[in-house]
């Protein structure tokens, strides 16, 4: 088979990059190592910048999100059981959409169906090969038959355990790293949200996030051992702790019920550079991660397909290759800014092992800041609904 554009990884990079260059005339082919329910099984993100949502637009995807998911135009902080509000539109002017990450790919795998866009799902040992020459290809496997993919570029969606980072020699790559020492335990229940809008909680007991998907399923987390084992947290034990550590009057109103899902998951800052290797491009978590506080990841996914789906365009269809040249530098710049706000929204909310008297009220003194300075409240608010691409 023979393509322009091979895209490694049917997670919602690969797809919005697939969906944003076929509507420019360009063919891709994405191979994906799960099965499609697989994929729309995962509960992930939930918070898209207004960038997201502009991209969603311009792939054609926007209309049911804009039908279903909810604009938010704050959020909440909370510091000791208080809370106060972050006005993104009355400080900036904009606002961020929930709308759960399943949803986003559910909607663009949809597209790619009317497209006829080329998902090959549940392929095994996917392999790029020759990335530094001008003709690369990718081989796998599905249903026990070997194929092979040549194309002018690959391009690496494929998580931050995927195959292609691991292409790029190790004398190239750089790689910077903080693990944090704790996880996040997320419940989705259906059950109606405590609020119209988030609520980030600083608790002496440790993180809370009060967040949604619609208005009949929240989503909650609470700070957690990474290595706690689920059958501790039992679906009584997670409320008891989240309405501890959130606002007195939310917690009053807190509707619980029986969890639909729970899992922990970890929180690390990973960047890697750079994010070319000749014909081969990295986009997303296979590039960098950031920790969940922000709700940056998928959002920064988003920012690296912006700038590679124009970059490709314009090299496939005009012969300009400024572009892909600059893909790196141009993507990284952005990467590190969001990986600054991340590092800095964990390490304000979280409460960490070794805390001292002293990193304690420094905590406590940021967010009185906050709560008592525009100027903080505009810096967080700028860059959670997410600076300029
Ligand atoms: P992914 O969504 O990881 O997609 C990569 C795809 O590549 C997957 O479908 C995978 O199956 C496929 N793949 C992997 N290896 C191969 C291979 N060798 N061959 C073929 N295919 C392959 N962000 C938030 O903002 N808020 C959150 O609450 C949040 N929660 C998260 C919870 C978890 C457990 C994880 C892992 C991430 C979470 N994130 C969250 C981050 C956010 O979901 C990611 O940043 C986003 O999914 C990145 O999209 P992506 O397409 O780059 O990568
Ligand atoms: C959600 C996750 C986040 O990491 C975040 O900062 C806000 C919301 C969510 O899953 O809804």
């Amino acid at each position: 088979m023979r393509t322009q554009v091979c895209i490694i990884g049917g997670g919602p990079s690969g797809l919005l990059l697939s969906q944003l260059l076929h509507r420019q005339g360009i063919e891709t082919v994405v191979l994906e190592r799960q099965s499609r329910d697989y994929v729309l099984g995962r509960i992930r993100a939930g918070v898209l910048e207004w960038g997201s949502v502009a991209m969603m637009e311009e792939a054609g995807v926007g209309a049911r999100m804009h039908r279903e998911g909810f604009v938010h135009t704050g959020t909440y902080l909370s510091a000791q059981n208080r809370g106060f509000r972050i006005d993104f539109d009355g400080l900036i002017g904009k606002k961020v959409m929930v709308y759960g990450q399943t949803e986003v790919t559910r909607d663009l795998y949809a597209a790619r169906d009317a497209m006829d866009g080329v998902i090959v799902h549940e392929a095994s040992g996917v392999q790029p090969h020759d990335l530094d020459s001008d003709a690369p290809y990718v081989t796998y496997t599905k249903d026990g038959t070997e194929h092979r993919v040549d194309c002018d570029y690959v391009v690496g969606c494929d998580g931050f355990h995927g195959v292609s980072r691991k292409c790029i020699p190790a004398s190239v790559l750089r790689t910077f790293e903080r693990v944090y020492p704790f996880g996040w335990l997320g419940v989705l229940s259906e059950t109606p949200p405590v609020d119209d809008e988030l609520i980030y909680a600083n608790h002496e007991r440790g993180f809370a996030l009060c967040s949604m998907r619609n208005e009949r399923l929240s989503r909650y987390y609470i700070q957690a051992p990474v290595d706690d084992p689920l059958e501790k947290w039992t679906d009584d034990a997670f409320w008891d702790e989240l309405r501890r550590r959130i606002p007195a009057e939310a917690a009053e109103r807190l509707v619980t019920g029986p969890s639909i899902e729970k899992s922990i998951a970890p929180l690390r800052s990973f960047v890697a550079e750079p994010m070319r290797w000749g014909r081969l491009f990295l986009v997303g978590d296979a590039a960098h991660i950031v920790p969940p506080t922000g709700a940056k990841g998928l959002n920064l996914a988003f920012s690296d397909v912006h700038y590679l789906h124009k970059a490709l365009v314009a090299q496939l269809n005009d012969n300009e290759t400024e572009g892909i040249e600059r893909y790196s530098e141009t993507a990284l710049a952005r990467v590190w800014k969001a990986t600054r706000f991340s590092w800095w929204m964990t390490t304000m909310l979280h409460r960490f092992p070794d805390q001292s008297g002293f990193d304690q009220r420094i905590q406590e003194t940021e967010l009185a800041y906050l709560e008592s300075s525009v100027a903080a409240r505009t810096a967080l608010a700028e860059n959670y609904v997410g600076l300029p691409f």
